[in-house]
């Protein structure tokens, strides 16, 4: 299987696609994780990348589409991936139709997870992951069964995003509205456009995108 998640920051991807990847066995590929460790590694497209990101402004169409197509080509891919903050501009949609119609590959949907501005700012602000396995939390709405110590793998280290302050959240909420908005036409006038409604509790969220997602699996 083959999607691609879309919507704005904190509308709740990365969320969705860690709990779509356990229960159709594809992989999550999310664009923001993958700048985020070349920004750690202190590479040249890291150091290109970090000012960009901490603006909330949108790294280069170049990096980001031989980013994702050397990611796609990694045999962990064979199954199927959950694209996560990918394509985010109209020339990174039509990339990627080349890139897949060239491997013979074909996208199962696009799903836009609908939520309201206002209430991303609170989502954003609240985040934080496992310093030692990436799980996702959040202050008021996705807390830890014991607090401080992580459900997954009983970490106890925390961090949260340079690019996860109230400043940055408007910039980046303005580059989705301005360059990512614009691409949602291009898979609807292909067909392949759902919404799911992102205002939804998590859990109700995920059984939407599986009653969605199953659907497809039975109708093909
Ligand atoms: P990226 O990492 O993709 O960030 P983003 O798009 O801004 O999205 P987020 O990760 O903030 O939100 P999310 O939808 O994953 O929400 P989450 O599930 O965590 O990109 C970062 C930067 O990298 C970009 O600004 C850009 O500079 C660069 N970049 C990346 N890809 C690029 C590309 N293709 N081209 C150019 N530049 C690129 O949820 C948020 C919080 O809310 C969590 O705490 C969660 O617990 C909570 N939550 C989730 N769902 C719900 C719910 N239903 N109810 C209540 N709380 C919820
Ligand atoms: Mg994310
Ligand atoms: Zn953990």
């Amino acid at each position: 299987m083959k999607l691609i998640l879309l919507g704005p920051p904190g509308a709740g991807k990365g969320t969705q696609a860690k709990r779509l990847q356990d229960r159709y066995g594809i992989v999550q590929i999310s664009t923001g994780d993958m700048l985020r460790a070349e920004v750690a590694a202190g590479s040249e497209v890291g150091r290109e990348a970090k000012a960009v990101m901490e603006a909330g402004q949108l790294v280069s169409d170049d990096i980001l589409i031989r980013m994702l197509a050397a990611r796609v080509d990694r045999p962990d891919c064979a199954k199927g991936f959950i694209l996560d903050g990918f394509p985010r501009t109209v020339p990174q949609a039509a990339a990627l139709d080349t890139m897949l119609a060239s491997r013979m590959m074909e996208l199962d949907a696009v799903v836009e997870l609908k939520v309201d501005d206002a209430a991303l700012t609170d989502r954003i602000a609240g985040r934080y992951t496992c310093a030692a396995c990436g799980a996702g939390y959040h202050d008021s709405f996705q807390k830890p069964r014991v607090t401080g110590v992580c459900d997954t793998c009983g970490g106890t280290r925390f961090s949260r995003r340079a690019d996860d302050n109230r400043e940055t959240v408007g910039a980046r909420l303005a580059a989705y509205h301005q360059q990512t908005a614009p691409i949602l036409p291009h898979y609807a006038a292909q067909g392949r456009l759902q919404a799911v409604d992102g205002m939804a509790d998590i859990d109700d969220v995920t059984a939407a995108l599986i009653a969605l997602l199953d659907g497809l699996v039975t109708g093909r």
